[in-house]
């Protein structure tokens, strides 16, 4: 008999560490997100040279022997990322996680970010250290390092609308000489991007990366209708899933732990049926339309006499500190209508995996155009979530209505609909259980890093043999 046979209990001791710390720490959380997958990274190869930047001194290589990634073409090249801003908000972490795919394949990676507070800022700090350690080489959006990098670069990449605002203002004269070489990426359908000030080099960039057809749809027909600019070439990429992620959403041990762990911390108890909606609170989001659906349901299991376990409703995304109007009504109205035992709120906070693991449903309702993708939506799918989306933007790309979950419309006319979406998932278990495991399917179909990935790649490719065609 071995020695340290551990019969039942077959998981390494680092994802139980991974797990736990994962609710611990902010720092956790920021490795959490920004080590999505990079592993193959040998940090050893990499020493930073000087006080400014780490320089790379032999290409990475993978320590693995995993299939060769999608992106091996981009060995070697020069490429610039500029983020309009860098913090823990989606765009930035996502831009973060392109540059790691990059440095992981042996490219060259520069990093500017546009606007940063005058003041010392530890997020800010932190993210770079992050990329210094991968061989991410961090620049002065105004400086001529950055002039000189983008005139040199195999390809630039602007993260977000708002980013072309540093073509001209930093470029000026020798814009000409890089917009063939610039890839857009561009995650947002909110109606003040839509400004020449922005976007006026749209035409003449290389292609727009965009994270869904709706969104694409909707920057064509605004770019026509408003501007009267045409889009370049515009690519949908859908987002996938971080392979940490997907550690802690396919570990079974884990997911229980941290699920007990939240729904003690909350009152809740194990045969309870948790709903949640994580997004940042505000009436985008539409949390204050969910908790009128959720008290509807509440409303219709008492009045049909329904056998069903009791219902909770979590919210992740509140900032308590900053009392805004819509947290005072959304507390308001679970204190109007006596339902303060089942409404839990949480702060906002980027260690999602916990709640994901706690909750039984994940409620997307953002509303009007909805989200332009919803990473969260694939986030809960990963861990077997049904979800109850509304029928806008991304969600609709993401979410097949009947089967990984149920649509209802976005406004008013949603309450209602979601209200019963709510009771259905709450009466049927095996019809909840199903639709998790088709979300979870389809996750590991579509959703996953790789995939992105290949996507991703497959964008580069083509950008890079235009920019090619214009030299
Ligand atoms: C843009 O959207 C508006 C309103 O939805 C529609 O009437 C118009 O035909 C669309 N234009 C294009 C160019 O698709
Ligand atoms: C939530 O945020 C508020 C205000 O910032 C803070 O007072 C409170 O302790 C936080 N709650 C938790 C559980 O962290
Ligand atoms: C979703 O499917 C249900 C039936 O399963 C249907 O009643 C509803 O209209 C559909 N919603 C959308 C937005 O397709």
């Amino acid at each position: 008999m071995a020695k340290h046979a551990v019969g039942g209990w077959p998981l390494p001791q680092q994802r139980w560490l991974l797990a736990l710390l994962i609710m611990l720490s902010i720092s956790t959380v920021i490795v959490f997100f920004i080590r999505s997958a990079f592993d193959s990274c040998d940090r050893h190869l990499e020493r930073v040279v000087g006080k400014k930047e780490a320089v790379h001194l032999s290409p990475i290589t993978t320590t693995t022997a995993a299939a060769p990634s999608p992106l091996s073409f981009m060995k070697s090249k020069l490429v610039l990322l500029v983020s309009h801003e860098l913090s823990l908000s989606g765009g930035p972490l996502l831009l973060m996680e392109l540059a790691f795919l990059l440095r992981s394949v042996g490219a060259e990676v520069c990093w500017i970010t546009m606007q940063k507070p005058s003041q010392a800022d530890e997020v800010i700090y932190s993210l770079e250290q992050k990329m210094l350690v991968r061989g991410v080489q961090v620049f002065s959006a105004k400086g001529q390092e950055a002039v000189d990098t983008a005139l040199r670069a195999d390809l630039v990449v602007l993260n977000t609308a708002v980013a072309g605002k540093w073509l001209d203002a930093v470029l000026k004269e020798k814009v000409s000489h890089v917009l063939p070489k610039v890839l857009w990426w561009i995650h947002e359908m909110r109606g003040h991007y839509f400004k020449l000030d922005y976007v006026k080099h749209l035409p003449l960039v290389a292609g727009a990366m965009i994270d869904s057809h709706v969104t694409a749809e909707y920057w064509k027909n605004r770019t026509q209708e408003r501007l009267r600019i045409k889009m370049p070439d515009t690519y949908v990429v859908h987002l996938g899933n971080s392979k940490e992620l997907m550690g802690v959403a396919e570990d079974s041990v884990a997911k229980s732990v941290l699920r007990e762990h939240v729904r003690e911390s909350l009152g809740v108890r194990d045969e309870d049926i948790l709903f949640g909606i994580i997004n940042s609170v505000s009436r985008g989001k539409g949390q204050d339309l969910f908790l009128r659906s959720f008290y509807e349901s509440l409303q219709l299991i008492q009045e049909k006499k329904l056998q069903v376990p009791s219902l909770h409703a979590l919210i992740v995304g509140s900032d308590m500190a900053a009392q805004t109007k819509f947290e005072t009504e959304l507390r308001s109205y679970v204190t109007l209508k006596k339902i303060q035992g089942r409404v839990h709120f949480v702060n906002k906070t980027l260690a999602v995996a916990p709640y994901l693991a706690a909750i039984d449903v994940l409620v997307q309702n953002s509303q009007a155009r909805g989200e332009c993708f919803g990473r969260i939506t694939i986030e809960g799918m990963a861990f077997q979530l049904p979800v109850l989306g509304t029928a806008a933007g991304g969600t609709t790309e993401i979410v097949v209505n009947g089967t990984t979950g149920f649509l209802h419309p976005v406004g008013k006319e949603g309450v209602t609909p979601l209200a019963k979406n709510i009771v259905k998932l709450a009466t049927h278990v095996e019809r909840r259980l199903t639709m998790g495991k088709r979300g979870y399917e389809r996750v590991k179909k579509i959703f996953l890093e790789d995939h992105m990935a290949h996507r991703i790649a497959a964008v580069l490719k083509e950008v890079l043999q235009k920019s090619k065609r214009h030299i």
